[in-house]
């Protein structure tokens, strides 16, 4: 027999009680009773729905019934009914639903074939519908991003800072000419200092004059000639990639590797335009508690030349770490990290600029170089072999 609101007459707490108790199993059961979403709206419907619904009829049976002086203990029963039935509709719902979820789950692995007649009646009717194929319980798919190379990150990083100060970037050929990678450089043929630069030569090239054969360029220095012959000053630029030279391979070596060069040309740079250039790229990439020296060097295109230290990140330029000579500087509270120096007069005539009315400044660095100080990576190799467990790193 489906549960019916009686209607009271002995309004006694015992009779409440028993009342509401039967109310509340009925509600019970009924609930238990719905399995699927059509039940449960007629389930709804029957306890509160407003025109006839269960709880509508507690207020005519049991709160318009009661005498006056039961009104409010039958009004505050009916009140605490209220939320209970609503809980209770929620609740079958919520039931109802996840289980046609699941079952819908399991529909759709039974319906793996397990033999080839089933197979055959698969793809005869593949799929009822378009959402019995899609099962959005599973995790999604996992697509790893790509990452900068750390020497490309420290690059960009570097151009960045070149370019916050007016620079541009350029870009030359890695198969160069001996005429741009040393002659134009003032590398005379037959120069001691070409040693210093030995490289890969192209075969195969005898007959054609020494300054026109072609060998793999040993530094971004000719991307200088190449940008001033083609640009009147005012010039500033810097010029990033890939180097070779005839090293053998170690910890702190690699036969390919990459460099910054940079130059700026105009009426009346001087070498004070350079100290504070360079010192200002090196805190901003070291941080600003960095200093940085310049120590005599040589190099063909440059003079007066130099070589920039910056004091030892690792020990803050004091040369000891942990009581310990510091073995990043050889405790000497220095690290060597570039060359540079103001152009070379001689490099002008190259390239059709006024050594009376001109002057300028260029610097090179090696990347790698700069990211094994600022990453702390002990082996310049690490950077090629292409390994992601060292990669991901620097995601
Ligand atoms: N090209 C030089 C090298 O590779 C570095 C350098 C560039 C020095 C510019 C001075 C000026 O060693």
């Amino acid at each position: 027999m489906p549960y019916t609101v009686p209607q009271l007459t002995d309004f006694s707490t015992a009779a409440l009680d028993s009342a509401v108790h039967e109310l509340l199993s009925a509600l019970e059961q009924e609930s238990a009773a719905v399995g699927a979403e059509n039940d449960w709206k007629a389930f709804r419907d029957r306890w509160i729905a407003r025109k006839n619904g269960i709880f509508t009829q507690l207020n005519d049976l049991w709160l318009k019934a009661a005498p006056g002086s039961n009104k409010r203990d039958v009004g505050q029963r009916v009140n605490e009914l209220k939320p209970q039935i609503e809980q209770a509709v929620n609740a079958t719902y919520a039931r109802v639903v996840s289980g046609a979820l699941f079952k819908g789950r399991s529909v759709g692995r039974a319906r793996v074939p397990d033999s080839a007649q089933d197979s055959a009646q698969d793809r005869a009717v593949p799929y009822r519908d378009e959402s019995d194929r899609l099962d959005i319980t599973l995790p999604g798919i996992r697509r790893p991003m790509g990452a900068e190379h750390p020497v490309i990150k420290t690059m960009n990083e570097m151009i960045g800072v070149f370019r916050n100060l007016g620079y541009s970037v350029e870009e030359g050929p890695e198969i160069e000419t001996d005429f741009y990678n040393f002659e134009a450089l003032n590398f005379p043929p037959n120069h001691p200092a070409r040693d210093t630069q030995d490289t890969l030569f192209i075969a195969g090239q005898e007959s054609k004059p020494p300054r026109d054969r072609l060998l793999l360029r040993t530094h971004t220095s000719p991307v200088q000639i190449r940008t001033m012959q083609k640009t009147k000053p005012p010039v500033r630029v810097v010029c990033p990639g890939k180097v070779h030279r005839n090293d053998a391979l170690d910890a702190t070596h690699s036969p390919i590797f990459h460099q910054i060069e940079g130059l700026a040309v105009d009426t009346s740079i001087t070498f004070c335009d350079l100290k504070g250039t360079l010192d200002h790229a090196m805190k901003a990439m070291f941080g600003s508690s960095v200093k940085t020296r310049f120590y005599p060097s040589f190099f063909p295109f440059t003079e007066p030349s130099a070589d920039v230290q910056i004091s030892c990140i690792f020990c803050d330029g004091k040369g000891v770490r942990d009581g310990a000579p510091c073995r990043n500087c050889k405790a000497s509270g220095w690290i060597e990290l570039l060359g540079c120096g103001m152009v070379d007069p001689n490099v002008y005539g190259f390239v059709d600029y006024d050594p009376a009315k001109v002057s300028g400044f260029a610097f090179g660095m090696g990347v790698e170089r700069i990211a094994i100080l600022k990453y702390g990576v002990d082996d310049i190799q690490l950077f090629f072999q292409g390994d992601a467990r060292f990669l991901g790193q620097f995601l």
